[in-house]
């Protein structure tokens, strides 16, 4: 089966929502548009950015869509500060990032928290992207296979075969985050051959469908290579997504 590489931003607490409108703009007006025909394009944007942003989407009519970074496992209530699910699909939203290393190192994200928001995206018509991945020492003992594989597991539990087919995945090895340490394409691949596989068992007909990204220190000059291998399905962008620039050699590499 065919995947469509996504490309993803994720500004994390970067561009007011201002500087978010020059960012969309300078990047959706200089992409080629036969581009959009082989490559999703996504960003990933503080909540704050998200109405200016479905405004600048739906008014210029441009082709990238749009998500959170983080989302309420509750449907609605008394959670002060959380965003449910479905306020976040009513802005439009298509994706959301959920147990984000930085989430589950500063705010106690466990597997059991990031499945429960896995399940509150689906319910909510968003499709979540699940992000796993090893600390240093973990793959210096060399367990980070089992290490995600487990990550993955508890994320997904019981979820069907239909509602895993909206599910994309994000290895993201924690030493790789913001470090300028990429994986190499053989490490990446490896794990994520491992997660194809996984996620073979649990959804078999709908696995080959499933997106799974990479995520960590992936700029302009080792995108192409990331992105050539096999199961690598596109990127979680941090830092190069901030400027239009460098996105924008990410995305023509995926297309
Ligand atoms: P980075 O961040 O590209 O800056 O390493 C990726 C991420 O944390 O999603």
């Amino acid at each position: 089966m065919a995947r469509t590489p996504l490309i993803a931003g994720n500004w994390k607490m970067n561009l007011d929502h201002v500087e978010a409108i020059g960012s969309v703009q300078k990047f959706a007006f200089s992409l080629p548009k036969d581009y959009y025909e082989k490559v999703d394009v996504a960003y990933m944007v503080p909540f704050t950015d998200i109405r200016t942003i479905q405004t600048l989407v739906e008014g210029d009519k441009l082709q990238v869509t749009y998500g959170a970074q983080d989302i309420s496992k509750h449907e609605s209530g008394a959670f002060t500060g959380e965003v449910s699910g479905k306020m976040l699909a009513k802005l439009g939203c298509s994706y959301v990032v959920i147990g984000h290393s930085e989430r589950r190192e500063h705010h106690a994200e466990t597997d059991a928290v990031v499945h429960l928001k896995v399940k509150a995206a689906l319910a909510a018509g968003l499709a979540p992207i699940v992000c796993v991945g090893e600390s240093s020492e973990t793959r210096a003992a060399g367990e980070h296979l089992a290490f995600v594989t487990r990550q993955v597991a508890a994320a997904l539990e019981g979820l069907s075969a239909e509602e895993l087919a909206h599910a994309v995945i994000a290895y993201e090895p924690v030493w790789a985050i913001g470090t300028g340490k990429t994986a190499t394409p053989d490490q990446a691949q490896a794990v994520h051959a491992l997660l194809r596989a996984q996620l073979h068992h649990a959804a078999s007909e709908h696995a080959a469908g499933i997106r799974i990204l990479y995520g960590g220190s992936m700029n302009a000059a080792n995108a192409a290579e990331l992105l050539a291998q096999p199961d690598i399905d596109g990127g979680l962008i941090g830092g190069a997504a901030l400027k239009a620039a460098d996105f924008l050699k990410i995305v023509a590499a995926a297309a």
